[in-house]
């Protein structure tokens, strides 16, 4: 599976067979995290591969009672260690380039996840106190995310996306284009689609020079 298609595949799992994943995969996942961008190439994540049912299930009651996590055989809890990038880059560092790198680092986990065949979903809604104590996560490593890891048990539904002219100017905050997927994204199929439809005029223009040059 190529990183496009990886991309458009990936949806959040919620519900997960009773099936355990593959070390091999989860070590896969946690490589793709490791190789993504951070400032300063600094690293500052810690990865927690959690595997425990009893440690699972707390999760799930901490995450404000997101229950269907407990069906997750695997997930990945990600820190950052911000002291580092405050370190080199002062507040800027702390509050904003350690959170980045971690979510450069979860967005990698979840398309190696998707190129696997496995589910999986970003967590962000937990009581954070909590499951850094359960975790034992030391007072200066700040806990990103959560990640559940498994087979999918659903298919999830069909989801709604914005236009992208909503969402996408040129040069300066606000200057959208209305025809934006003539722009982008669509911008060869359109073409192509276009192509298509003056083809057969093309054709018949064509046929019919034909046919005077060989009248003459
Ligand atoms: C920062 C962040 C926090 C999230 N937290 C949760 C969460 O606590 N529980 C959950 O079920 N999904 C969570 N999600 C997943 C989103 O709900 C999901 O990505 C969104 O609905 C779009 O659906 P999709 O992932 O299938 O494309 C989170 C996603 C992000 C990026």
């Amino acid at each position: 599976m190529d990183v496009i298609q990886a991309i458009k595949q990936r949806r959040s799992c919620r519900k997960y067979m009773e099936k355990p994943v593959e070390f091999e995969k989860v070590s896969m996942v946690i490589e793709a995290g490791h190789h993504a961008p951070s400032a300063g190439n600094l690293q500052s994540w810690k990865f927690i591969i959690i595997t425990e049912k009893e440690i699972i299930k707390h999760i799930a009651n901490y995450a404000f009672q997101q229950f269907w996590i407990e069906t997750a055989p695997v997930v990945i809890a990600v820190c950052s260690y911000d002291e580092k990038q405050e370190r080199h880059y002062g507040e800027v560092g702390k509050t904003l380039y350690a959170t980045q790198g971690c979510a450069a680092a979860i967005q990698n986990m979840l398309l190696t996840a998707t190129a696997l065949d496995l589910g999986c979903c970003w967590v962000g809604g937990f009581e954070r106190d909590k499951v850094h104590d359960l975790l034992k996560i030391p007072t200066n490593v700040n806990l990103q995310a959560l990640i559940t890891l498994g087979y999918a048990d659903e298919k999830p539904a069909e989801k709604t996306m914005a236009d992208l002219y909503t969402c996408v100017y040129f040069n300066s905050y606000g200057a959208s284009i209305a025809k934006m997927h003539m722009v982008l994204g669509n911008y060869s199929i359109e073409w192509e689609k276009k192509i298509e439809e003056n083809k057969s005029k093309l054709h018949k223009i064509f046929g019919k020079i034909k046919e005077k040059v060989k009248k003459k």
